[in-house]
């Protein structure tokens, strides 16, 4: 394989119509990470080296999405979306640079491995000329269905255009396909648009092929690794696949998940062995849990470090920056943003800390509130180490409270507290016998 050159050409110019949305489907997010991402980091990993992207719809922002550090791109643009077979020949001028192997894959599908790309230009190297994709479904309604005579692969039939007989095939087609790259341009050419959408169909090559003698083929993949995503329900499958696959990975390196069902990761999502998740938390982009910390039920973590030995939740929520220090912890609805918590630190009730940093072993009462806007701009709070802040009190930043200090309960700190001092700022009990 190595000594074969090989072009990937990446489909993405689609309208994205049955998305119903007012961005190109391959922007849609599947583990926060953008469908068309999804596709050029695993051409990355496979270590693709010349890939085609052609773009349409939201051309920049897709073009930007589906950056990659270590992949080059060349782009092209299809200016009218007159199907998968002209989106192919827009990058025409990659394509008669002359190739072994011409790959076709789609950006709607998100989940493809490395597999079978490997797979299908194994086929090309033994000599067929065209390679396709297919994968047994029991929901085939959308896809192409492989029509197989004695076990010989002799046409695609797009589902509009399937008799109701065809319709019953579950074998489909993942939208794979492998070309023999000294024939691509001459088979691309000869694909007409006589068909129920109008458009020019990439799988009509099938038969172009079959015609001329060709060898054609089909290798199977598993549903899960090249399902397509052409509506909202579609994406949401897909999302779930995702998961399910990430969660397993996590657990077998070491993660315990109480209810794995549960968990939603995102796709950057760094969790240590010996992590322990409970029921329910939910990770946006940007975390990194190290080892042995535990997050409770029902937790929103986003942007966040979480270190060895702290304790999360239960119902607590990190923003990015949040930074929770060894051993220090974070519990009922306390809500942490752009916050450095040291070591030992306890936010144990009910407080938001933000734009603050809490210094080693300080405990922070319920209830405290930093109050880092002025309705114009954040201001920070620094809290000193093994500094005791008392239930319900309010620091009104900026404003420094020194090492050993305590601060009384239900204070409204506006001034700087010095270090081993004792602070209050709340109006002094008053109490008067009744007659
Ligand atoms: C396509 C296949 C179908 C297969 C399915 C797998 C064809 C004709 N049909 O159908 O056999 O089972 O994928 O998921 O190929 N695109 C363009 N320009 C266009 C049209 C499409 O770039 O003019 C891109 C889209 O952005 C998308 C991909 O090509 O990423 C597939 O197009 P889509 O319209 O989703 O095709 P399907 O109906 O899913
Ligand atoms: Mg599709």
């Amino acid at each position: 394989m190595e000594n074969r050159s090989c072009l990937t050409i990446v489909l993405a110019a689609g309208d994205s119509t049955r998305m119903k949305s007012s961005k190109s489907k391959v922007l849609h997010k599947i583990a926060g990470l953008p469908m068309i991402a999804h596709v050029t980091r695993t051409l990355a990993d496979v270590g693709v080296k010349d890939a085609a992207l052609v773009l349409g719809r939201d051309a920049d922002t897709v073009r930007e999405a589906a950056a990659v550090p270590g992949l080059s791109l060349e782009t092209f643009l299809q200016s009218e979306r007159l199907g998968t077979a002209h989106a192919v020949m827009a990058a025409r001028a990659a394509i008669e640079r002359g190739y072994d192997d011409v790959l076709v894959t789609y950006g709607d599908v998100p989940l493809v491995t490395g597999a079978p790309f490997l797979a299908a230009r194994e086929m090309l190297s033994a000599g067929h000329d065209v390679v396709v994709i297919g994968f047994e479904t029991d929901k085939p309604t959308g896809y192409g269905r492989l029509i197989e005579t004695d076990g010989q692969l002799v046409a695609i039939r797009e589902e509009r255009d399937a008799s109701e007989e065809e319709r019953r095939i579950t074998r489909c087609n993942s939208g794979l396909l492998a070309i023999n790259g000294r024939l691509a341009l001459e088979l691309l050419e000869r694909i007409g648009n006589d068909n129920a959408k109008g458009e020019y169909y990439l799988t009509d090559i099938v038969e172009i092929a079959k015609a001329d003698g060709r060898s054609v083929v089909s290798v199977q993949a598993d549903e899960s690794e090249v399902i397509g995503c052409n509506n909202r329900a579609e994406l949401a499958v897909i999302e779930r696949i995702w998961q399910q696959r990430r969660r397993h990975e996590l657990m077998v390196s070491g993660v315990s998940m109480m209810a794995p069902e549960t968990v939603f990761l995102s796709h950057d999502t760094e969790l240590a062995p010996d992590v322990t998740l409970e029921p329910n938390v939910f990770f946006g982009p940007g975390v990194t849990v190290e080892a042995g910390a535990v997050i409770h039920a029902y937790c929103h973590i986003e942007g966040a470090r979480i270190a060895a030995g702290t304790s999360v939740g239960p119902f607590a929520r990190l923003r990015p920056g949040a930074h929770l220090h060894a051993g220090s912890k974070v519990g009922n609805f306390c809500e942490v943003k752009n916050a450095e918590i040291a070591e030992g630190a306890k936010v144990n009730h009910l407080s938001y800390i933000g734009d603050a940093s809490v210094g080693a072993a300080a405990n922070i009462g319920a209830g405290t509130i930093t109050c880092n806007y002025d309705g114009v701009n954040k201001h920070r709070t620094e809290i000193g180490a093994r500094a005791f802040i008392g239930s319900n009190s309010a620091l009104v930043a900026p404003v420094k409270i020194g090492d050993n200090s305590l601060v009384a309960a239900g204070s409204t700190i506006t001034r700087n507290v010095p270090a081993d001092a004792l602070a209050f700022a709340r109006s002094r009990q008053t109490v008067k016998e009744r007659k």
